[in-house]
């Protein structure tokens, strides 16, 4: 594979037409989490083109055990602090816990998440194709999450691989048809079998994002205090010290949003 070379204008906001030109042209597309401007800014200078303000602050920043505590009021709050470090990166911005069951409230908080945080898509758990087909026919651009969903670990029990028996396999299938069909331009898959994730990103025109989902999804996105190493918890199998080799922050998300575009990561080693 030939050496990494954008061939995206520096300046522009990336959206999520580009996004999909990246996947048109079998270009991967690199994605990391950040909370805050200063590591924002670090991300979009060194190319990575989805930056996610997930709700995974409530662990790795807040040190809760779960997301589930996450709210609105956190999420704008990061959600601004990384939009105003970036000038290039699409910003995508988690809906939490119990913020989207109904039509009207995930309506009310995804234009939250706009006009106060800045959020350019917004993203949400499950198979709800109908929050979906309604944010999208109200002017709000939505990323999808199947697979593992964190905001249903007291359902799940653990954080274990999804979609590793056929019944369940099937069903993440039929979801993300059923996402796509409701409008959503984007879809984040996690930890589920990389066979699974090939067969999802084949199927899908629009862009899959896989975390713990193997080498074929259209891009990647890790947890970035992960790949920084920073943190007491063990890091999930799927994730990848980038610190190791490297001497500065900037230069191991350097090498990790190299190693996304060249499909050098992830390896066998962190798949499933
Ligand atoms: O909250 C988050 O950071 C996420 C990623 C792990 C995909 O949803």
């Amino acid at each position: 594979m030939k050496p990494y070379t954008s061939r995206v204008s520096e300046k522009k906001r990336l959206s999520v037409n580009d996004l999909q030109a990246l996947k048109n042209r079998g270009e991967k597309i690199s994605c990391l989490t950040a909370y805050d401007a200063s590591f924002s800014t670090v991300l979009d200078k060194a190319g990575i083109e989805v930056i996610l303000v997930g709700d995974s602050l409530g662990m790795v920043f807040q040190g809760h055990a779960t997301t589930l505590p996450v709210t609105m009021d956190d999420m704008i709050y990061h959600t601004a602090c990384v939009s105003r470090g970036c000038n290039r990166a699409l910003v995508v911005a988690d809906l939490p816990f119990m913020s989207y069951t109904s039509l009207l409230a995930a309506a009310e908080n995804a234009a939250r998440l706009i006009q106060g945080g800045g959020a350019n898509m917004i993203k949400l758990e499950g198979a709800r194709p109908d929050v979906v087909g309604f944010l999208v026919g109200n002017g709000v651009p939505v990323c999808g999450h199947l697979g593992l969903l964190p905001q249903f670990i007291n359902c799940l029990g653990g954080y274990k691989v999804q979609g590793r028996e056929l019944p369940d396999a099937e069903r993440i299938i039929s979801d993300a048809v059923s996402l796509e069909k409701a409008g959503a331009g984007l879809l984040i898959l996690e930890c589920v079998p990389a066979s699974l994730a090939q067969t999802i990103s084949q199927q899908l025109s629009i862009p899959v994002i896989g975390i713990g989902a193997g080498i074929d999804c259209d891009g990647q996105v890790l947890v970035l205090y992960d790949i920084l190493n920073i943190g007491s918890g063990r890091r999930p199998k799927f994730s990848k010290d980038f610190m190791e080799g490297a001497t500065s922050i900037e230069e191991a998300i350097h090498n990790y949003h190299i190693a996304v575009k060249e499909a050098r990561f992830p390896t066998i080693e962190h798949s499933y």
